[in-house]
């Protein structure tokens, strides 16, 4: 736990921690899957990331879309209709009754006997938790945070495509685990070629001469949905954007940096490993684009 953050516990059903295992609910310290779930057993399973505006999910579908593509790479079959799991979801979230939630959704291949032989696997397994939304501190916003370029490289498409939401998180975990020992809240990571790619947990964006660039989907990267939102609006608010590869100089020499995410929005960075981004303050091209992704999120929610 990192200084001056609060540490909190979410292991109290009343806190409005609840989970549903193929469609029942239960408090999240019940929910159980088997031992010998290929997502236990093999971490074979996928999983998406939400949270709400005013109760309800923030682009639910273009989640789910991606849920299933993620799915799909892995042929693992969700026999579920986006309905059947809305309705899962709307459950969960009536029982947990918090007024903002996180949302995990988790997609396993099944209950498996601790092999290869996929024929054997009874599956899926269908997870969704929620529990209270805990926004980031304000003054992340106001002021901007700390990232580190770690020295783990973001997973090679061609050996586990980062395009893939994938519960292998170790790629993830190595990185952010070195940037919190030195004291950054989130990891950067670069790709086998060098070049920019994502965060552990976000994606990245520099600003420089009024202009957003943010790596293309082939640096190996995922398919954020608050980057897409974000590539959507800015030319609404006057903001050219492009899809275009970043070296460690266009990080370090650019006037804003900022990360996305379903749980940041659009964080300002500052620091890079101590290295003073722009003039050290939230640039006025985020929080332009902060602006309009806080005006658009609770329109699009389902
Ligand atoms: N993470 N890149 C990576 C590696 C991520 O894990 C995430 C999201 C993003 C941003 O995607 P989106 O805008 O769709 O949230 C980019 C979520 C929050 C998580 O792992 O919990």
């Amino acid at each position: 736990m990192l200084a001056g953050r609060a540490s909190r516990s979410y292991n109290d059903a009343s806190m409005g921690f609840f989970a549903s295992i193929d469609g029942s609910v239960v408090p999240a310290t019940e929910a159980r899957v088997s031992v010998l779930d290929n997502g236990f057993t093999f971490g074979d399973s996928v999983y998406e990331t939400l949270r709400t505006y005013g109760g309800r999910p923030f682009e639910l579908t273009r989640h789910l879309r991606r849920l299933r593509a993620s799915a799909g790479r892995l042929a693992i079959d969700i026999p579920l209709g986006n309905d059947a799991l809305k309705g899962r979801l709307d459950a969960l979230l009536a029982r947990a009754g918090n007024p903002e939630s996180y949302i995990r959704m988790i997609v396993t291949r099944g209950v498996g006997d601790i092999s290869y032989h996929f024929e054997r696997v009874q599956g899926p397994t269908i997870v969704m938790a929620v529990k209270p939304f805990e926004p980031l501190p304000d003054e992340d916003y106001r002021n901007g945070v700390r990232a580190a370029l770690v020295s783990v490289r973001r997973n090679a498409p061609g050996a586990l495509d980062p395009a893939i939401k994938s519960c292998n998180l170790l790629n993830n975990i190595l990185a952010v685990r070195e940037a919190q020992a030195r004291g950054a809240v989130e990891a950067l990571m670069l790709n086998a070629a060098g070049e920019v790619a994502e965060g552990a947990s976000s994606n990245v964006f520099v600003v420089k001469g009024g202009v957003v660039r943010t790596p293309p989907l082939d640096a190996g990267i995922l398919a954020g949905i608050t980057r897409e939102v974000l590539l959507e609006l800015s030319a609404g608010v006057g903001v050219p954007a492009r899809e275009e590869s970043l070296s460690t100089e266009d990080l370090l020499a650019a006037d804003e940096v900022f990360i996305t995410s379903s749980l940041k929005e659009i964080t300002p960075v500052t620091d890079v490993d101590g290295h003073r981004v722009g003039d050290g303050r939230p640039g006025l091209v985020t929080r332009r684009l902060l602006q309009a992704f806080r005006e658009y999120a609770p329109r699009h929610c389902e």
